[in-house]
């Protein structure tokens, strides 16, 4: 199986915008069943960051999923904030989002590389709110760290809730909890290991460096479940994750 997943790990692109638009370009179905490993469409996921969300963030301002994909928490979360705008870096992804999204009067999308830096993320000068599923732990170090001084200048009195997979075993464990076995790898995990940046960890250790303490109040974190799938089967497989809720510090 190890032979296996380094070859098709070496097909990906070394690019990862090229990366991300190559995957999005050729994803057909989308949610539970679907060919997106993460979009499970899985309401115990969102249950647990329902609470939250309404606990830490300000939901009279509008939201930002940072990374939205093919938006299927936008458009959650637009049931919850009074608008809710998408970005991500891939053209594919944003037009599947707005497809996807179609009559839904407080739901946009733009395209937009949030680790790009000075990047402007934000359209709302009255301040905003930040959602981030699934991104932080498949970018670098440094564009981590960019993302958050990106984040940072446009949130203006709002608030960041992100929430991101953090299994504790080596790769070749990750594969397996996602079922790969010997000869045989479910076609959402293959998909994503011939066409996508390699994922890593992402925990407080990982948070802290993105989100330095001198700069960032963490208000909030913890243990989360997020919800896969794999096997393009209505089944989802639950991987250990991490979620944070942090503010600008004030006057930094
Ligand atoms: C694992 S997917 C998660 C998608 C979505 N947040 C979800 O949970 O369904 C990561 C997403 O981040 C996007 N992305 C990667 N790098 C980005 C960047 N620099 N700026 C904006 N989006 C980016 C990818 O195109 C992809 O849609």
């Amino acid at each position: 199986m190890v032979p296996r997943i380094a070859w098709l790990a070496a097909r990906a692109p070394r690019d990862p915008h090229r990366a991300w638009e190559g995957y999005w370009k050729d994803i057909r179905t989308t949610g539970a069943g679907g060919q997106v490993l993460w979009d499970s469409a899985s309401d115990a996921e969102r249950e647990q960051y329902a609470e939250a969300l309404r606990a830490h963030l300000d939901t009279s301002l509008p939201v930002i999923d940072v990374g939205c994909g093919n938006g299927s928490f936008t458009r959650w979360l637009a049931g919850i904030f009074p608008e809710a705008l998408g970005i991500d870096v891939s053209p594919s992804a944003i037009a599947r989002a707005e497809a996807e999204a179609a009559g839904l009067a407080n739901v946009s999308f733009a395209v937009v590389d949030a680790t790009e830096p000075g990047a402007e993320v934000s359209p709302y000068p009255g301040g905003c709110n930040v959602f981030v599923r699934g991104v932080l732990h498949v970018l670098p170090p440094r564009s981590r760290a960019q993302l958050a001084a990106n984040v940072r200048t446009s949130v203006r009195g709002g608030r960041v809730f992100l929430t991101e997979t953090n299994f504790p075993g080596s790769s070749l464990e990750y594969v397996e909890r996602l079922g790969a076995a010997p000869g045989y790898i479910p076609a959402g995990l293959k998909r994503a290991i011939a066409g996508l940046p390699r994922p890593g960890h992402f925990g407080a250790t990982e948070r802290g460096a993105a989100f330095p303490a001198d700069q960032w109040q963490l208000l909030a974190d913890g243990p989360a479940v997020i919800h896969t799938v794999p096997a393009e089967t209505a089944e989802s497989t639950p991987i250990p994750g991490y979620f944070a809720v942090l503010q600008p510090r004030k006057g930094v």
